[in-house]
Protein backbone atom coordinates (compact mmCIF):
# COMPACT_ATOMS: atom_id res chain seq x y z
CA UNK A 1 0.00 0.00 0.00
CA UNK A 2 2.88 2.59 1.34
CA UNK A 3 4.83 1.19 -1.31
CA UNK A 4 2.91 1.92 -4.30
CA UNK A 5 1.89 5.54 -3.24
CA UNK A 6 5.33 5.53 -2.67
CA UNK A 7 6.16 5.04 -5.95
CA UNK A 8 3.49 7.09 -7.46
CA UNK A 9 4.58 10.48 -5.55
CA UNK A 10 8.29 9.39 -7.12
CA UNK A 11 6.82 9.04 -10.94
CA UNK A 12 5.40 12.44 -10.14
CA UNK A 13 8.11 13.85 -8.96
CA UNK A 14 9.90 11.96 -12.08
CA UNK A 15 6.83 14.78 -14.45
CA UNK A 16 7.74 17.62 -12.33
CA UNK A 17 11.59 17.30 -12.66
CA UNK A 18 11.11 17.69 -16.67
CA UNK A 19 10.05 21.18 -16.07
CA UNK A 20 13.34 22.33 -13.49
CA UNK A 21 14.51 25.53 -14.93
CA UNK A 22 18.38 25.10 -14.34
CA UNK A 23 20.51 26.58 -16.73
CA UNK A 24 23.45 27.27 -13.91
CA UNK A 25 23.60 24.24 -12.11
CA UNK A 26 22.81 21.68 -14.78
CA UNK A 27 21.43 19.84 -11.81
CA UNK A 28 17.27 19.00 -12.26
CA UNK A 29 15.35 18.37 -9.09
CA UNK A 30 11.85 17.34 -9.25
CA UNK A 31 9.36 16.80 -5.74
CA UNK A 32 6.27 15.56 -4.94
CA UNK A 33 4.15 16.19 -1.71
CA UNK A 34 1.29 14.14 -0.64
CA UNK A 35 -1.18 17.10 1.56
CA UNK A 36 -3.32 15.08 3.97
CA UNK A 37 -6.22 15.31 2.43
CA UNK A 38 -5.19 12.93 -1.20
CA UNK A 39 -3.92 16.44 -3.27
CA UNK A 40 -0.72 15.67 -4.56
CA UNK A 41 1.52 19.14 -4.96
CA UNK A 42 4.20 19.21 -7.70
CA UNK A 43 7.59 21.24 -8.19
CA UNK A 44 10.61 21.59 -9.32
CA UNK A 45 13.69 23.69 -8.97
CA UNK A 46 14.00 27.30 -10.45
CA UNK A 47 17.53 29.10 -10.83
CA UNK A 48 18.08 32.64 -11.08
CA UNK A 49 20.91 34.49 -13.12
CA UNK A 50 21.61 36.22 -9.64
CA UNK A 51 22.14 32.48 -7.95
CA UNK A 52 20.43 33.74 -4.59
CA UNK A 53 16.84 34.29 -5.80
CA UNK A 54 17.00 29.89 -6.62
CA UNK A 55 14.02 28.00 -5.69
CA UNK A 56 14.38 24.31 -4.79
CA UNK A 57 11.85 21.87 -5.60
CA UNK A 58 10.79 20.94 -2.56
CA UNK A 59 10.19 24.48 -1.66
CA UNK A 60 8.03 25.33 -5.03
CA UNK A 61 5.86 22.08 -4.09
CA UNK A 62 5.28 23.27 -0.50
CA UNK A 63 5.12 27.48 -1.53
CA UNK A 64 1.99 26.08 -4.42
CA UNK A 65 0.11 24.27 -1.33
CA UNK A 66 0.07 26.07 1.02
CA UNK A 67 -0.35 29.33 -1.48
CA UNK A 68 -3.91 27.16 -2.23
CA UNK A 69 -4.86 27.18 2.02
CA UNK A 70 -3.56 23.39 2.00
CA UNK A 71 -1.14 23.37 5.07
CA UNK A 72 -1.17 19.34 6.41
CA UNK A 73 1.15 17.24 4.93
CA UNK A 74 2.36 13.27 5.28
CA UNK A 75 5.47 12.72 2.58
CA UNK A 76 7.45 14.25 -0.18
CA UNK A 77 9.48 12.16 -2.84
CA UNK A 78 12.54 14.30 -4.09
CA UNK A 79 14.39 13.67 -7.66
CA UNK A 80 17.15 14.93 -8.48
CA UNK A 81 20.33 14.52 -10.63
CA UNK A 82 22.43 16.03 -13.70
CA UNK A 83 20.06 17.68 -16.38
CA UNK A 84 18.88 15.62 -19.42
CA UNK A 85 19.98 12.22 -17.62
CA UNK A 86 17.91 9.53 -15.61
CA UNK A 87 17.85 9.91 -12.49
CA UNK A 88 20.28 7.11 -10.87
CA UNK A 89 21.20 8.47 -7.37
CA UNK A 90 19.64 9.47 -4.07
CA UNK A 91 19.27 13.37 -3.82
CA UNK A 92 18.47 14.58 -0.29
CA UNK A 93 16.38 17.86 0.41
CA UNK A 94 18.57 20.73 1.01
CA UNK A 95 18.81 22.07 4.99
CA UNK A 96 16.48 25.26 4.01
CA UNK A 97 14.05 22.87 2.73
CA UNK A 98 14.14 20.43 5.67
CA UNK A 99 13.32 23.25 7.87
CA UNK A 100 10.76 25.06 5.18
CA UNK A 101 8.97 21.36 5.62
CA UNK A 102 9.57 21.42 9.50
CA UNK A 103 7.23 24.41 9.65
CA UNK A 104 4.15 22.35 8.52
CA UNK A 105 4.60 18.57 9.28
CA UNK A 106 4.61 16.13 12.20
CA UNK A 107 8.68 15.75 11.82
CA UNK A 108 8.16 12.01 13.35
CA UNK A 109 5.61 10.38 11.25
CA UNK A 110 6.49 12.78 8.10
CA UNK A 111 8.40 10.75 5.44
CA UNK A 112 10.95 11.85 2.93
CA UNK A 113 10.78 9.31 -0.40
CA UNK A 114 14.09 9.39 -2.30
CA UNK A 115 15.11 7.26 -5.11
CA UNK A 116 18.41 5.33 -4.96
CA UNK A 117 18.40 3.90 -8.42
CA UNK A 118 15.70 2.93 -11.41
CA UNK A 119 13.49 0.62 -9.17
CA UNK A 120 15.15 0.99 -5.46
CA UNK A 121 14.16 4.51 -2.90
CA UNK A 122 14.96 4.78 0.78
CA UNK A 123 12.61 6.44 3.34
CA UNK A 124 13.76 8.53 6.17
CA UNK A 125 11.66 10.54 8.14
CA UNK A 126 11.98 14.58 9.05
CA UNK A 127 12.97 14.45 12.19
CA UNK A 128 15.76 11.49 11.33
CA UNK A 129 17.22 14.67 8.38
CA UNK A 130 16.39 17.26 10.32
CA UNK A 131 17.34 16.04 14.30
CA UNK A 132 16.59 18.83 17.75
CA UNK A 133 15.12 21.01 14.57
CA UNK A 134 13.97 24.89 15.59
CA UNK A 135 10.57 25.31 16.35
CA UNK A 136 8.60 28.02 17.94
N1 LIG B 1 18.08 21.69 -5.31
C1 LIG B 1 16.76 21.34 -5.12
O1 LIG B 1 15.89 21.70 -5.92
N2 LIG B 1 16.45 20.62 -4.03
C2 LIG B 1 17.36 20.16 -3.12
O2 LIG B 1 16.98 19.66 -2.08
C3 LIG B 1 18.79 20.27 -3.42
C4 LIG B 1 19.14 21.33 -4.39
C5 LIG B 1 18.44 22.49 -6.49
C6 LIG B 1 18.89 23.88 -6.19
C7 LIG B 1 19.73 24.19 -7.42
O3 LIG B 1 18.86 24.65 -8.44
C8 LIG B 1 20.29 22.85 -7.84
O4 LIG B 1 19.49 21.86 -7.18
C9 LIG B 1 21.75 22.64 -7.46
O5 LIG B 1 21.96 22.94 -6.14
Amino acid sequence: MKNTLYKELIEKAIEARNYSYSPYSGFAVGAALLAKNGNIYTGCNIENAAYSPTNCAERTAVFKAVSEGVKEFEAIAVCGGPSGKPVSGICTPCGVCRQVLNEFVDPETFVVVMPTSENEYETATLSELLPRSFKL
